[in-house]
């Protein structure tokens, strides 16, 4: 069985408690890793935080190294890939394209290490400053504490290091206890590409004790974290002053309108629903569809997923496989029993075979339901009509949440009306909530969170503005 370390200011680092990751698919054991206890963790935030006060990488090492690890990450691609689909259960192609994602993601924040820059401020502009000239520079934050999801391992982790170190910055990271060997793999690359030692440090831990133990380090300067809106709040709560970037949940909605080219629609937001297995914060779980399309849209809609392959996540050809693990395939038919008990109808899907869940639609849902209201996570989705396109914004805007939503219609006024009133960090027009380019900025409103991912808008969070003021009087 082969074992994993952890990677502590620049080295591998053995313990003797272990961590069990399993084979997502099959449900045996693919590998081990080795599980940090409190002295691990403290050792990493010492070397993050060594790191940082010894060390400053200029602009041109910090792009010289990210952009080597972009090209190892292509060099190593189908083995990094296999190991997304062993630990995660991801389909293979998109386990490639994660890893191109990735690439992207560090190339994107090499690139951005060369432009992160100051303004001048005109301060002699204000009365009896006449001599005096200014300018700010960017300067990082320091130590990066980052605790990485279990949906994207490599480039949800990326999004988090990549920037962090593109700032100048030295990162802690926890990832996900369900899916660790792909930081861990990703520290070999960061090795590689010649990273000094001590500003990537990879801790693994189960249950929340590693994540506490760095959320109560005052040496950490910026918590960056992607999960459960439950755990975004308690780590806001807990870090004092301290900077916050947080990916939170989301119940993504999209709306068909009338005016929707209703093929169209219905394979993109099919394709969409399931990718997978909906465990994508911009999956969509919430179809509003115009009571005049509703019966176009459900039948050619279910047309679509008839199309879509599900089993197997190691052959090329599978669209949906399995859950994370059968414990959360078990939670999501439990919310589907529950809203049927109060009334909602499964008209396609809901056959589960351990951890994997058939692509499921509902009707007859209400908002009071978890299926609608909280974040599914899974390959489930609701239909929801409606005739008066305000109504339905207002609909949709009941939701705590606030990532990412879509709206597939012809009509300008009618997508501009969205654009203008429907509440969340990126709305798609004729196209599903689950778009997402590693450049563009990432981000939810309400309880989806904090902050801005993609390289350029991350560098922002983690970069100080510091000012720089000269008196010149004596001239
Ligand atoms: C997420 O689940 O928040 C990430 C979605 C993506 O990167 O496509």
């Amino acid at each position: 069985m082969k074992q994993y370390p952890l990677y502590i200011d620049g080295e591998w680092v053995t313990t003797e408690e272990k961590l069990d990751v399993l084979n997502k698919f099959t449900q045996e054991q693919y590998v081990q890793v080795s599980k940090a206890s409190e002295k691990e963790v403290d050792r990493a935030i010492e070397a993050a935080d060594r790191a940082f006060r010894n060390k400053q990488m200029g602009p041109y090492e910090r792009y010289t190294i990210l952009k080597k690890v972009s090209e190892l990450l292509q060099e190593n691609k189908e083995e990094l890939a296999q190991n997304i689909t062993m630990e995660a259960g991801k389909p293979i192609k998109q386990a490639r394209t994660e890893i191109d994602r990735a690439t992207q993601t560090f190339e994107q924040s090499a690139e951005e290490a060369k432009r992160i820059h100051g303004e001048g401020v005109p301060v002699e502009a204000a009365p009896g400053s006449e001599n005096r000239m200014a300018f700010t520079i960017k300067v990082p934050v320091g130590v990066v504490g980052a605790i990485s999801p279990f949906n994207f391992p490599i480039n949800l982790v990326a999004h988090k290091i990549a920037p962090a170190i593109a700032a100048g910055n030295s990162v802690v990271l926890k990832p996900a206890s369900k899916t660790p060997v792909s930081a861990l793999k990703l520290a070999e690359l960061f090795e590689k590409a010649g990273l000094p030692k001590g500003f990537f440090n990879v801790v693994v831990g189960s249950g929340s004790t590693v994540g506490n133990q760095m959320m109560e380090d005052s040496r950490i300067n910026l918590y960056t974290f992607t999960g459960s809106a439950k755990v975004g709040l308690m780590l806001k709560q807990n870090t004092g002053l301290n900077k916050l970037v947080l990916e939170l949940g989301n119940n993504s909605p999209v709306i068909i309108d009338k005016e929707a080219d209703i093929d169209v629609a219905a394979k993109n937001v099919a394709a969409k629903s399931y990718a997978f297995a909906g465990q994508v914060c911009i999956s969509v779980q919430r179809i509003y569809v115009h009571e005049e399309v509703r019966e176009e849209f459900q039948e050619k809609f279910i047309q679509s997923i008839k199309e879509l392959n599900v089993g197997d996540p190691n052959d090329s050809e599978t669209d949906v496989g399995p859950m994370i693990s059968e414990e959360e395939a078990e939670r999501a038919v439990e919310w589907i029993e529950e809203a049927k008990q109060a009334g909602a109808e499964v008209v396609y899907g809901g056959e589960r075979e351990g951890a994997l869940l058939h692509p499921t639609i509902l009707t007859n849902v209400s908002n009071d339901m978890k299926v609608v209201c909280e974040e599914m996570f899974a390959p489930v989705v609701n239909f929801i009509p409606f005739t008066d396109i305000k109504e339905c914004v207002k609909e949709v805007n009941k939701s705590q949440y606030g990532l990412q939503g879509g709206i597939f219609t012809q009509n300008i006024d009618t997508a501009f009306y969205a654009a203008k009133n429907v509440e969340v960090g990126g709305l798609m027009i004729n196209d599903s909530s689950q778009y997402r380019v590693d450049l563009m900025p990432y981000g939810g409103v309400k309880s989806s969170g904090w902050g801005k991912e993609g390289p350029k808008y991350t560098i922002e969070d983690m970069t100080e503005e510091r000012l720089i003021v000269m008196n010149l009087s004596s001239q």
